[in-house]
């Protein structure tokens, strides 16, 4: 089996996918990319082939579930290996939609699955998350720690990984590479791309990026009274670019062989809220607001990765850290103050 060099692109406008889409381009993948916009929009794709300087070769709107959409792309291209970023993933309103996360997340995989089987694809990255590990206590976390998901996100994408692990067992033409993300954060360095949720952040980096520019009053902080040094919760911070740089090379070892593997990706390193807090302050130069709330519910203290395994695997590390992620996302928001609202549509450009 080859290396991939058409790739398909499930979510490529999103947070990730979209700095998956330049990393990509620009290292020669073709791409197609197929979005509903449930949480993103189209401009996106336009700035990915602004910093690129090529355009993505096509460019669907349609939702993964839809399996008659999808199957007229793969009807179309030739595609030979898929990234699926497409999902619902906030924590909180999965606990609220239960049944919207199981049909998106885990219906979608199936529908693009089934999809991918009658058109004889079976190259698969796959965007799992730590949340699978659920309260997993103290110390790093390897791949073979047992899952224990706490909400129905984290328990779609563990569903998932079952699933697409059951399908390599049978079928030996798979093979799935399938990556944990830690907590992604920060944007591209040109601050053409960055997080920009449809609705109010959940995640730490992008609310206190809008306190920072005052969209907002004051960070909350959920908790300081957790049992870590200086009682906030701790997370393993990614900068989403070297998240992205993992899958670029993810894309190179689907040629390795037939299988499902499974990887952590994380820096190895905790920051606690307040960390986050005093480094995105020193990134903008003023102090960020905050105030001390309530714990959380279903927040745990510390999920930090033992990530070595795909090192080991792969020779891929993180080289950004804290510091970059605070500076690359205050760049994008201070040059989008409102997101992407307001930016161009994009024009429907002849392929
Ligand atoms: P995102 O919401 O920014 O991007 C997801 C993209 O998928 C959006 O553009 C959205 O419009 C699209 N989408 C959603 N449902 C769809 C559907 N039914 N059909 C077609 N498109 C659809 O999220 P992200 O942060 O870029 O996350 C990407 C992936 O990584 C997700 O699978 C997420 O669960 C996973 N993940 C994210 C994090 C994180 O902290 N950001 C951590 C671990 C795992
Ligand atoms: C980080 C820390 C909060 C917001 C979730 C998913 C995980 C992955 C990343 C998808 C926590 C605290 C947050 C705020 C705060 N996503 N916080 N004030 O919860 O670690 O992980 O997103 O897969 O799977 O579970 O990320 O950014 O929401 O929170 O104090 O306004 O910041 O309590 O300790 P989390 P987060």
């Amino acid at each position: 089996m080859s290396a991939p060099s058409t790739v398909l692109v499930t979510g490529g406008a999103g947070f990730i996918g979209s700095h998956a889409c330049v990393e990509l381009l620009d290292h020669g993948y073709e791409l197609i990319v197929v979005d509903n916009y449930s949480n993103s929009t189209p401009q996106v794709l336009t700035r990915v082939e602004r910093i690129a300087g090529r355009f993505v070769g096509a460019i669907y709107e349609l939702d993964i579930r839809d399996r008659h959409a999808l199957s007229a792309v793969f009807d179309r291209h030739s595609v030979d290996a898929v990234v699926h970023f497409a999902a619902r993933k906030a924590v909180g309103e999965s606990t609220r939609m239960p049944v919207e996360y199981y049909d998106t997340n885990v219906g979608g995989t199936t529908a693009l699955l089934r999809v991918m089987h009658e058109h004889g694809v079976h190259q698969l990255v796959f965007s799992s998350s730590c949340s699978i590990y659920g309260d997993a206590g103290s110390g790093l976390l390897d791949e073979a720690t047992p899952a224990r998901p706490t909400n129905p996100y984290a328990a779609s994408k563990w569903t998932c990984e079952q699933i697409l692990a059951d399908v390599c067992r049978r079928c030996p033409e798979y093979t799935v590479l399938c990556l944990r993300y830690f907590n992604p954060a920060g944007a591209h360095p040109s601050g053409l791309l960055g997080e920009d949720p449809c609705r109010t952040p959940e995640n730490l980096m992008p609310y206190v990026a809008q306190v920072a520019i005052g969209r907002r009053e004051r960070v909350r902080v959920f908790g300081a009274d957790y049992p870590t040094p200086d009682g906030t919760a701790i997370r393993d911070y990614l900068h989403v670019v070297d998240t992205v740089e993992a899958h670029r090379v993810a894309l190179d070892h689907l040629a390795d062989g037939p299988g499902m593997y499974v990887y952590n990706l994380g820096v190895g390193m905790g920051s606690s809220v307040l960390d986050v807090v005093a480094t995105f302050s020193e990134a903008c130069g003023r102090p960020i607001p905050y105030e001390v709330t309530a714990r959380r519910p279903g927040d745990v203290a510390e999920l930090v990765a033992d990530a070595t395994a795909v090192t080991r695997a792969w020779g891929w590390r993180p080289s950004r850290d804290l510091a970059d992620m605070c500076r690359d996302a205050w760049r994008f928001q201070q040059l989008n103050p409102y997101g992407y609202a307001g930016s161009a549509r994009r024009p429907n450009l002849k392929r």
